[in-house]
């Protein structure tokens, strides 16, 4: 079954613990964006509120890192609770690595590793690593921003991630993350995707509850 993935980037930060408990018993995982200003136009948080998150989530914490040199923070973010790190494709090709370097460092902290691109990024990028990740994330908009609106070629780039695996043999988990509401889910689960992050379309609903169980339909 399909994994929901509020993101906390569009809850109400003054009542982030009552946000955190109204999708804890709904949702499979909490999204948590980091952004430092260099590999995307935004700054959002780090530790000290992953810290106080973590307190009160009762779901894996999916943190999504929208930084440069991303292998400076995995170890850290592992230690402070995540289960899922992701990081950018991008950040590799600006360093000169090669992600591989940070799917290993991830893996030996323990948690499970995603690679990320945007959407200006070939995915046939994406496929030598088919085999290294466990998750790929697919953004659906340019990193940076919440409430921005999907990008519908996403979902033949998702397709083309999964025929890829598939004619390999080698079948990983694909989350997409962007304008992600109950418009858009059904065709992004048939496309391939196997987690939804959704931020404006769960925190900004009047029902947030309905509106994760609307994305499973
Ligand atoms: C954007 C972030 C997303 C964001 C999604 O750079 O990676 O996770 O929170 O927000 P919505 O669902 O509002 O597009
Ligand atoms: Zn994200």
């Amino acid at each position: 079954m399909v994994k929901i993935a509020p993101s906390i980037l569009a809850a109400d930060f003054l009542s982030l613990e009552r946000d955190v408990r109204v999708v804890n018993d709904h949702a499979d995982l909490l999204h948590f964006d980091v952004m430092d200003g260099s590999l995307v136009p935004n700054l959002s948080f780090g530790f000290p509120v992953l810290d106080a998150v973590a307190k009160v989530a009762a779901i894996p914490l999916d943190v999504h890192l929208m930084i440069i040199n991303p292998d400076k923070y995995i170890e850290r973010f592992a230690k402070a609770g995540a289960s899922l790190i992701s990081f950018h494709l991008e950040a590799a090709d600006e360093a000169g690595k090669d992600a591989e370097e940070y799917i290993s460092i991830a893996r030996a902290c323990g948690v499970k590793a995603g690679l990320a691109i945007n959407p200006d990024v070939p995915v046939e990028r994406l496929f030598p690593y088919i085999p290294e990740v466990d998750f790929f994330l697919i953004m659906s908009v340019f990193a940076g921003f919440g409430g921005q609106k999907f990008i519908p070629g996403s979902i033949g780039r998702i397709a083309a991630l999964k025929a890829e695996m598939e004619r390999i043999g080698i079948v990983k988990d694909i989350e997409v993350d962007g304008g992600v509401s109950a418009a858009n889910s059904r065709a992004l689960i048939d496309a391939g995707a196997t987690m939804l992050v959704a931020g404006s379309s769960v925190f900004k609903a009047d029902d947030p509850v309905e509106a994760i169980a609307q994305m499973r339909l």
